[in-house]
C-alpha cells in the first residue's frame, strides 16, 4: 500500500492507494478517531460487487453501518436523490460526527460527498474510489456537486474528505470502456504536467489495459501526486487548478451536443486533440504532439476525432461553458508534452475552423 498526503492545512487528508485496502478501511478510520455509526453511499452495481468487504471490515472495527444504494448512473446525481439520502442519514439517526463512506465512482463520489457536504452543515466523509476515473481524479480534490435541469456539477460545495482508499483489486471488475475512461484522464494530467508519465504510458498502454497491478498502482499514485500538487496550490480553482481542465472545453460542448451518448471520458479524449491542434493553429506546440497524444488515445481505447457535428452548435454550447470568463473561451492549451497554460486569448474563427476539421 503506498500513501500520498495532499497538503490543504486543517482541510489536509491521505490517498491510500493498493491492493486489499477495502477490507482495512474500517481499522484505519478507527484509527483516524472515528468510531460509533458508519453509513456507506454507494450504487446498485457497486454494492453488489464490493460493500460486503467494506462492511465487514467496519464492523470488525466495532462500527455500526447502515448502507445505503442508489440505482446506478449520471441520472442519478441530483438534488432528489440527495433529499432521499439526507431522509436516509435522517432516519437512522446520523450525526455531526458520523462518518459518511462514498463506495463507487464519481457520480457516487460527488452524490455522496455532496450529500456530507450539507448534511447538518457538513459531517466526515471519505471516498472510496472503485473506478479509475474516480480513482485518478474525481476523489481527489473536494469537488462534490449534483446535476441540476440539463446543466452539470452545476449545485455543489468543495468539501475535503478526511481519506481516500483506492483497492486496486476493485478496477478488476470494471468494464472495458470504464477504465478507458480513466485513462483519459490519466492521459490528460500527464499532457499537462508529467513528461516522464507520457513516456511511461507511450511504451506501456498494454500493460495499463491487461491490469497489471502493480502498473495500474503506480499510476494512480503518480496521477494523485499530480492533482494533489495543483490543488494544494489552488483548492477552489481560483487560477491554476483551471488547467485540470484541458480536453474540457471542447469536450464538454461534445459531450453535450451528443445528447451524453458519448461518456465524459470519450468526450474528454476527443477534447484534449482538438485543443491540441488549436495550439499547433496559434503556433504554440509542435504537431508531433498530436500525432502522440492521439496514438496514446487511441491506444486507451479512446476516440479522437469529433463526430459528425455542427462546429456552430458546438461554439454555441461552448460560449455557455462554465469556463467562459467576461464573454471571452477560456482553453487550456499545451506548450509542450507536461506543460501547459491558461489561455483567455484564442482567437474564435481559429476554434471554428479546428472543430470543423474534425
Ligand atoms: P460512474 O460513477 O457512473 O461509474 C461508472 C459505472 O461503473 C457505473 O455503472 C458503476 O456502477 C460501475 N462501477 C463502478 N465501479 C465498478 C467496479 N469496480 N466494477 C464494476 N463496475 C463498477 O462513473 P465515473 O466515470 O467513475 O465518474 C463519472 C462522474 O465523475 C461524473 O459525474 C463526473 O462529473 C464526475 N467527475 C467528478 C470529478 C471531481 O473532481 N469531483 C472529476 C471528474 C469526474
Ligand atoms: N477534475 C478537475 C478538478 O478536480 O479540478
Amino acid at each position: 500500500m503506498q500513501k500520498v498526503k495532499v497538503n490543504l492545512g486543517v482541510n489536509s487528508y491521505e490517498v491510500r492507494v493498493g491492493s486489499g485496502c477495502l477490507a482495512l478501511t474500517g481499522k484505519w478510520l478507527g484509527e483516524l478517531g472515528y468510531s460509533g455509526k458508519a453509513v456507506i453511499i454507494t450504487d446498485a452495481s457497486v454494492n453488489k460487487l464490493y460493500a460486503a468487504p467494506l462492511e465487514k471490515g467496519l464492523k470488525e472495527a466495532g462500527f455500526d453501518v447502515d448502507v445505503f444504494t442508489v440505482p446506478a448512473g449520471e441520472e442519478q446525481k441530483t438534488l432528489g436523490s440527495a433529499g432521499v439520502l439526507y431522509d436516509a442519514l435522517s432516519r437512522v439517526n446520523a450525526e455531526r460526527i458520523t462518518p459518511v463512506i462514498a463506495l463507487g465512482g464519481g457520480v457516487i463520489g460527488d452524490l455522496a460527498g455532496f450529500v456530507a457536504a450539507t448534511y447538518m452543515r457538513g459531517v466526515p466523509y471519505i471516498q472510496v474510489p472503485t473506478t479509475l476515473l474516480a480513482m485518478v481524479d474525481s476523489s481527489n480534490g473536494g469537488k462534490t456537486a449534483v446535476d441540476h435541469g440539463s446543466l452539470k456539477n452545476v449545485v455543489g460545495a468543495f468539501y475535503q474528505p478526511k481519506l481516500v482508499v483506492a483497492d486496486i483489486d476493485t478496477l478488476r471488475t470494471l468494464p472495458a470502456i470504464e477504465l478507458s475512461n480513466g485513462m483519459g484522464e490519466v492521459i490528460k494530467h500527464a499532457a499537462i504536467k508529467d513528461k516522464e508519465l507520457f513516456t511511461f504510458l507511450e511504451k506501456n498502454m498494454k500493460k495499463v489495459m491487461a491490469l497489471d497491478e502493480e502498473t495500474l498502482e503506480n499510476i494512480v499514485v503518480k496521477n494523485v501526486r499530480i492533482k494533489a500538487g495543483v490543488v494544494e496550490k489552488d483548492e477552489k480553482e481560483t487560477g491554476l487548478r483551471m488547467i485540470l481542465n484541458y480536453g474540457h472545453t471542447v469536450g464538454h460542448a461534445v459531450e453535450a451536443l451528443s445528447g451524453f451518448k458519448l461518456k465524459h471520458g470519450q468526450a474528454v479524449a476527443i477534447g484534449m486533440v482538438a485543443e491540441a491542434k488549436i495550439a499547433v493553429r496559434m503556433g504554440i506546440l509542435e504537431t508531433g504532439v498530436v500525432n502522440r497524444l492521439e496514438k496514446l488515445i487511441q491506444e486507451a481505447g479512446l476516440p479522437v476525432r469529433i463526430p459528425e457535428m455542427d462546429a456552430g452548435k458546438l461554439m454555441q454550447i461552448m460560449g455557455h461553458d462554465k469556463k467562459v470568463r467576461q464573454g471571452k473561451l477560456t482553453f487550456v492549451l499545451l506548450k509542450s508534452v507536461g506543460k501547459a497554460f491558461i489561455s483567455g486569448d484564442v482567437d474564435s474563427t481559429l476554434v471554428e475552423e479546428v472543430l470543423a476539421g474534425g
